[in-house]
């Protein structure tokens, strides 16, 4: 069998990239994860020396350690499935999810991007589809799975932080603004899994009223018109009425969907509150949000490197953002991205 090495960095979260740039049919799978998940219905390729793929494993047929042991020997690390067959890839994996985070021999940074990417994929689906009702069960369970992750301990925390991404769409917004939320959250001293779970769910649901805003006022490049600008404000009021239904039980989850927008200094949307009614969980998510949208690109504005990200917000502090968890956010960025970038006056704000 003649396949990769090139895979083998030390840093295996680099390689592991489900971003499609153009012309990229296939996405990697570590093998640890394919050996955790009972099968996978979508193929399984193998990535030669010459850069071309070859069919692995038919879908469904189950990956043993005997497989696992053969493709170590000859210093495989990562499989692939078709970006084609992604939809019958990530129901198996979300089926199968939960064993995966619990499992012992996968390292983190998969983990991580095991969650990441079937959120996308989910997220996805709730804001493309026609269908007003939110995937709100397979959501849950996807947000129970990032809070056991968070609480596995400090290296899980790390490894959600570290996934960024610089393209904006809303779904990948989401993931982010929940991503985020939840290593803030653990490391700011909240450790109550209901409420982590809270706040998972409300942060990934945050902008979910974007999906009664018309598609080229989001994706409208340059300055927004006062009427369009009152619009895109509305998504917050569409998000309540568009969650209610399925998590107005959740007061935490509520709270931050309908407050988001809102400022540290009360001058914020829809009702201008002011910090001290802004519970806690919704100051996370919005130091979140802030950061998340920085870094992204968007049509009206490129992304910001992170450090120059933070340098923004440090001007926000008291203003728009909570001076604590902003601090906290610096102090996870320098623990997940040592170097010169993090090397600043940031974290003495
Ligand atoms: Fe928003
Ligand atoms: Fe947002």
């Amino acid at each position: 069998m003649t396949v990769a090495t090139k895979e083998r960095a030390d840093h295996p979260q680099a390689e592991v990239s489900w971003e499609a740039s153009e012309g990229d049919e296939y996405a990697p799978i570590a093998i640890e994860s394919l050996l955790a998940m009972a099968s996978v219905d979508a193929n399984v390729y193998l990535k030669r020396d010459d850069g071309r793929f070859v069919l692995y494993r038919y879908r469904n047929l189950p990956f043993l350690l005997a497989d696992q042991e053969r493709l170590i020997e000859h210093r495989v690390k990562l499989l692939y499935f078709r970006r084609s067959e992604k939809k019958e890839f990530f129901r198996s994996l979300e089926g199968q999810i939960d064993q995966l985070i619990a499992s012992t021999t996968i390292a983190a940074d998969e983990k991580a991007n095991l969650l990441y990417q079937s959120s996308l994929n989910l997220v996805e689906q709730f804001f493309e589809s026609s269908d007003v009702a939110i995937e709100v069960q397979r959501t849950k369970r996807l947000v129970s799975n990032y809070v056991s992750f968070v609480l596995q301990g400090d290296e899980s925390g790390r490894s959600i932080f570290a996934l960024s991404g610089h393209d904006y769409y809303t779904y990948k917004h989401s993931v982010e603004v929940c991503t985020y939320s939840l290593s803030l959250a653990v490391k700011i001293g909240i450790a109550d899994t209901e409420r982590l779970r809270s706040i998972g769910l409300g942060t990934i649901y945050h902008d979910i009223g974007k999906k009664r805003i018309p598609k080229e006022l989001i994706n409208k490049p340059g300055r927004l018109s006062e009427a369009e600008w009152e619009l895109m404000k509305q998504h917050v009021a569409f998000g309540i009425e568009l969650a209610a239904p399925e998590i107005g039980t959740d007061p935490i989850a509520m709270a931050i969907i309908e407050n988001h927008h809102e400022d540290f200094d009360g001058k914020g949307y829809l009702r201008s509150l002011k910090e001290p009614d802004l519970i806690q969980e919704v100051r996370v998510a919005i130091v979140a949000d802030v950061f998340s949208a920085l870094t992204s690109e968007r049509a009206y504005s490129r992304a910001h490197r992170t450090y120059d990200a933070l340098m923004i917000m440090k001007n926000l502090i008291g203003k728009r953002i909570d001076p604590d968890i902003f601090r906290e956010l610096v102090m996870m960025f320098r623990e997940a991205q040592p170097g010169p970038e993090a090397e600043s006056g940031l974290s003495k704000s």
